[in-house]
């Protein structure tokens, strides 16, 4: 059989001892880590409260993906747990601050879009998730489920749902050091960032389904993204189950 791009990918980017000698860092490099629409409007979220959670055995048996969700709203408190849980700040030590998921090199190359349907005290829109501030800065106003339903290859669940978390990744972030292998680490990443989700919405008695199924091109559009140093990667749907 011909060997496909995914063969090769995974050929070329293999770690040898070979190729990791001469490895060096150019630290001038260093892209920024976070993102921000400084000039957005920002919505600040309450501080996320850790929930009293059923035993954790319980919450891996209660997982399951969610597609059909009742017309509840999502609160603004739901949604700011979501967000922390998912791709937020733990810790901050000696200048540095670190995440509630686990990321290659503590380089965060994902990125956290909220698209709001239904969420309290929140206008219908598209949102970024501000990590550092905690809160959310208007992307788009208005209501786009539909749209991303149709971009999520017609999956109406995206409409139904009080919420979409949209996930892109910087790709520069994790490439400056890693080169072409970053591609694995970011979708690895990307992977921690979905789990994290998943587990805290059962928490709280919501339901989600993460989301591959996308058209890229449209998707990275509805947000405003050219596509090629930043794109749509992964998403979930979020809400309280029918
Ligand atoms: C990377 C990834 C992409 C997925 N994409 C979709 C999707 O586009 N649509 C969907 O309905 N489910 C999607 N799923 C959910 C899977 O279909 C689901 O996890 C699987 O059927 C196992 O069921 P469970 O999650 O209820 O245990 C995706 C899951 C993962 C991990």
């Amino acid at each position: 059989m011909k060997e496909g791009i995914g063969q090769r990918y995974h050929k070329e980017t293999k770690y040898t001892p070979e190729s990791i000698s001469g490895m060096a860092l150019d630290w001038s490099q260093k892209p920024p880590l976070y993102k921000d629409y400084s000039e957005a409007r920002m919505i600040g979220l309450p501080k996320p409260q850790a929930t009293e959670t059923p035993p954790f055995g319980e919450l891996l048996l209660g997982r399951r993906s969610v597609r059909n969700f009742t017309r509840k709203a999502l609160s603004l408190s739901e949604l700011s747990f979501l967000l922390w849980a998912s791709n937020g700040i733990r810790q901050q030590q000696r200048g540095h601050e670190f995440r509630t998921v686990p990321s290659a090199g503590a380089l965060y190359p994902i990125e956290t879009y909220v698209v709001a349907n239904n969420v309290e005290e929140v206008s219908p829109g598209i949102y970024h998730y501000s990590i550092r501030a905690h809160g959310l800065e208007e992307v788009r106003a208005g209501n786009y489920g539909e749209e991303f339903a149709q971009a999520a290859l017609g999956q109406d669940m995206c409409q139904e749902a009080p919420v979409i978390i949209v996930w892109t990744a910087v790709f520069q972030r994790s490439r400056w050091k890693y080169h072409e292998r970053a591609y694995r680490y970011i979708y690895l990443d990307a992977g921690h960032i979905g789990q994290n989700l998943a587990l805290a919405a059962c928490s709280l008695e919501l339901g989600s389904c993460q989301v591959g199924a996308l058209f890229d091109d449209y998707m990275n559009e509805l947000i405003g993204l050219q596509g090629d140093e930043e794109s749509v990667i992964y998403l979930s749907v979020v809400g309280h189950p029918r």
